[in-house]
């Protein structure tokens, strides 16, 4: 069977060097915030053109930073989109702020930047745009201030100077996985990096010493080296990825695909079929494979549904019928060819 995603791959090239950079972390006993994230906060700030970067402990934990630092309190309300991974709402929740869902669009599974202005209040304090799949959303034009969650999306924003801050994550099945949690905060705003690097230890500015209230968002010293490791082989995995799409694209034109884009880094590669079971089914039989990313709305969502304002059906829509398909650089051509004509067999 052609796994949807398999890290033990990249974790057997990658575990030699890591276990002599392991032991150099057990035996500094520097474990949380030293050298290594000081390291990979200086990657991150040169790989996207000179900005500020705050390495952290989530990607949930990144965008909930960054709305805090943005002023974003009780009782503020965030607009995201109905069609994501269920961290952005919790991270703008957490705040004890309410996640405003808007629709996606249908082409793209990004938020309609059209439906931003009717859903805006005057407890509107920001908007959370997800770059899902990898690929990269259309950015509204608006006063509000915009994060840009880039959880699945490491590659594929140059410019990161757009939005107040772009965050990232980096759990194990993203581009940039790590050996753990983490994420990131990446932003041309001094002043916001400053206020999430406070925050990121429980609010405090000087040795015990606690000016807001936080909690702990610190990342380890082994994560950091992990990462550091992984970056070195960050876009040749993004442009392995991109192949690996194109070829399941040219194998099946027909199918309903996310939209296309240059930049698109395949963090998941998706297309949509209304007959979503019989198809994962043969998958099944011809050796693929497969996942739901993801199989309800927030709008549904349980711990959701009861603040959701408005009807989204197109975030719907792809709730019912998207199928993630296997795409990780470490398929073998064998594997990708075994994909590709099984979903040429499959009638859209
Ligand atoms: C779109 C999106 N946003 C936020 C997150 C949260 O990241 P983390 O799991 O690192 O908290 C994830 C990953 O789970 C994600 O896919």
């Amino acid at each position: 069977m052609v796994p949807v995603v398999d890290l033990s791959r990249r974790g057997r090239r990658l575990a030699p060097q890591f276990a002599t950079l392991a032991a150099q972390v057990a035996s500094s006993g520097s474990i949380l915030l030293g050298p290594h994230t000081d390291a990979l906060e200086r990657r991150l700030a040169a790989w996207s053109g000179g900005m500020e970067a705050v390495a952290v402990s989530s990607g949930a934990g990144a965008i909930q930073l960054s709305l805090a630092a943005l002023g974003v309190g009780a009782g503020d309300e965030v607009i995201i989109p109905a069609f994501t991974a269920v961290p952005t709402a919790s991270a703008v929740a957490a705040l004890g702020a309410v996640p405003v869902c808007v629709d996606v669009l249908a082409d793209s599974a990004c938020i309609d930047p059209a439906a931003i202005g009717a859903a805006r209040t005057d407890r509107t304090k920001a908007v959370v745009v997800v770059h899902l799949y990898g690929l990269p959303a259309d950015l509204p034009q608006t006063d509000l201030a915009i994060v840009e969650d880039a959880a699945q999306a490491q590659g594929a924003i140059f410019d990161h100077a757009r939005s107040a801050a772009v965050t990232y994550s980096f759990y194990p099945t993203k581009n940039l996985g790590g050996i753990g949690d983490g994420g990131a905060v990446v932003t041309a705003d001094a002043d916001l990096a400053a206020q999430v690097r406070m925050r990121r230890t429980h609010g405090m500015t000087e040795q015990y010493v606690h000016e807001v209230v936080s909690q702990n968002f610190r990342i380890s010293e082994l994560e950091a080296a992990w990462l550091l490791l992984s970056f070195d082989e960050l876009q040749a995995g993004n442009e392995r990825r991109r192949s690996i799409a194109a070829a399941y694209r040219a194998a099946a034109p027909g199918l309903r695909w996310q939209r296309q884009h240059p930049d698109h880094v395949y963090h998941l590669c998706v297309f949509r079929c209304d007959r979503r079971d019989e198809v994962r089914s043969l998958l099944h039989q011809r050796g693929v494979a497969t996942a739901v990313h993801y199989p309800l709305a927030i709008t549904r969502q349980p711990a959701y549904v009861d603040i959701a304002r408005s009807v989204c059906p197109q975030a719907e829509r792809w709730a019912r019928e998207c199928i993630s398909v296997p795409c990780f650089p470490e398929l073998t051509d064998e594997e990708v060819q075994t994909v590709a004509s099984a979903l040429s067999s499959i009638d859209g």
